[in-house]
């Protein structure tokens, strides 16, 4: 089992930060939930203790500086039109520091989605430049929100992870595997990221045109395991 790391995620207010700020405080990690208000960072964990109690007892509140400044990892979870002006502010904080990127540019237009990428190819790509110091992964792109906070209910997406710090890929690996039944994938360099962020709107289309809720699961291959790659 991976030890406990202190784990903070700007924009935590939001669905999707806000029930991966709860599933990983539900594994024992202490997580410092961001916004850009103190106020609305402290309803949202009011919230989620009101709902799970002690399940939830190592989550805490803090503006986006605060949850920056977390030892171990720092994951942005603002809206995707957010995260580089976001990163960029808080950059200094984010020195060396594991920083995940889970955003994928969307726009609706008519009955699909469609992707929006930046200059820099992905988002993550852009995160890494506007905090070029820090070790960025781009991992969670294809899990619902809904998934992350209903914490009585198991996990079923599988979770590709791209990096081009090994030490930090491996960390997120590592951080994925120890949610129960979550499962890991090793996608490679940052380069990748561009395809889980571009097929965020393709799963969307087909969740919105089939009326479902299908996540990413890999047949053919097993995940990764702790400690054994
Ligand atoms: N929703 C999903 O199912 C899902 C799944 C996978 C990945 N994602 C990604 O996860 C991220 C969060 O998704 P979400 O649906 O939770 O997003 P959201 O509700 O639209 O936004 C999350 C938080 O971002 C902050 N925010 C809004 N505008 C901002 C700005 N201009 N600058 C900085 N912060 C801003 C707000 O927090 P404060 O006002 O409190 O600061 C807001 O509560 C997105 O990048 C999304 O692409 C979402």
């Amino acid at each position: 089992m991976l030890s406990a790391m202190q784990i903070g995620v700007l924009g935590a207010t939001g669905p999707a930060g806000k029930g991966l700020a709860a599933r990983l405080a539900s594994v024992g990690h202490d997580v410092i939930a961001g916004s850009r208000e103190d106020e609305r960072a402290a309803a949202a964990v009011a919230a989620l203790s009101d709902r799970w109690g002690e399940r939830v007892a190592t989550l805490r509140p803090g503006d986006n500086a605060v949850a920056a400044a977390a030892s171990d990892m720092v994951i942005v979870a603002t809206t995707w039109e957010g995260v580089i002006d976001t990163t960029r502010e808080h950059a200094a904080l984010l020195v060396d520091k594991v920083v995940v990127s889970m955003a994928n540019g969307l726009e609706k237009i008519g009955n699909e989605f469609r992707p929006v990428l930046p200059d820099a190819g992905s988002l993550a790509q852009a995160v890494q430049q506007a905090a070029p110091k820090a070790r960025v992964v781009s991992a969670f792109h294809l899990i619902p929100a809904a998934a992350f906070v209903a914490l009585d209910n198991e996990m079923e997406s599988d979770v590709v992870v791209c990096g081009d710090d090994d030490g930090a890929r491996t960390s997120v690996l590592d951080l994925i595997v120890g949610i129960p039944t979550l499962r890991a994938f090793d996608g490679g360099s940052l380069s990748n990221a561009i395809g889980l962020e571009a097929f965020a709107s393709v799963l969307l289309t087909v969740n919105l045109r089939h009326k479902g809720k299908g996540t990413l699961r890999l047949l053919g291959v097993d995940g990764y395991k702790a400690g054994k790659e």
